[in-house]
């Protein structure tokens, strides 16, 4: 990796809400979400300020050098666990930078929190990411509730 690929993560603010509305509409990203639903200029600026106003989430932004390059989100569960999720915009995918956000972004959320667990649902088309989260240290795990057509993967504290 080279400098221009150093990975950073910093936490989401206001005056980021018109750069993941645009990637949370890309047909790559959407593809690859859990609900593959597009979101109107309205209902992404009402979630991304309810967002940031929520102590039971985190939304980080990742930059790969000085670009940035994706979203991370963290849910509080109802227990000990909080839910990832993430997504590369689809030019830093493939090259690893992913894990390193994904080991990153977890070591902040346990930071944050006191959780015990992290827990990521992944699609169960989608091998690309379940490799990425294994990599990262993630192992299968049975989780309560876990969507239909997804994988729960685990990673503890
Ligand atoms: C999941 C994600 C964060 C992983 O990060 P990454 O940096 O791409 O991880 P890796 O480089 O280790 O690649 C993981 C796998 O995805 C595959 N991949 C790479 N580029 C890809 C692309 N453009 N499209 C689809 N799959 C791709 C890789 O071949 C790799 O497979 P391998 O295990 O056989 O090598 C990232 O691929 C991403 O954001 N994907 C789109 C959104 C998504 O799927 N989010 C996860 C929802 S649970």
């Amino acid at each position: 990796m080279t400098a221009a690929e150093t990975v950073t993560l910093r936490r989401a603010a206001a005056a980021d809400a018109d750069l993941v509305f645009a990637w949370r509409n890309d047909p790559f990203v959407l593809a690859r979400g859990s609900t593959q639903r597009s979101v109107g200029a309205e209902e992404h600026r009402a979630w991304f300020a309810a967002s940031l106003a929520s102590a039971a989430r985190q939304l980080w932004i990742a930059s790969v050098g000085a670009a940035p390059a994706g979203l991370v989100r963290f849910d509080r569960g109802p227990a000990d666990a909080a839910v990832i999720s993430v997504y590369l915009i689809e030019r830093y995918c493939g090259r690893g930078l992913g894990v390193i956000v994904i080991k990153e972004a977890s070591r902040l959320a346990f930071a944050a929190w006191p959780v015990e667990k992290i827990v990521a649902f992944v699609r169960t088309d989608n091998d690309g990411a379940r490799r990425a989260f294994l990599r990262a240290g993630f192992a299968p795990e049975s989780v309560e509730n876990t969507p239909d057509a997804h994988a729960a993967l685990v990673l503890r504290r």
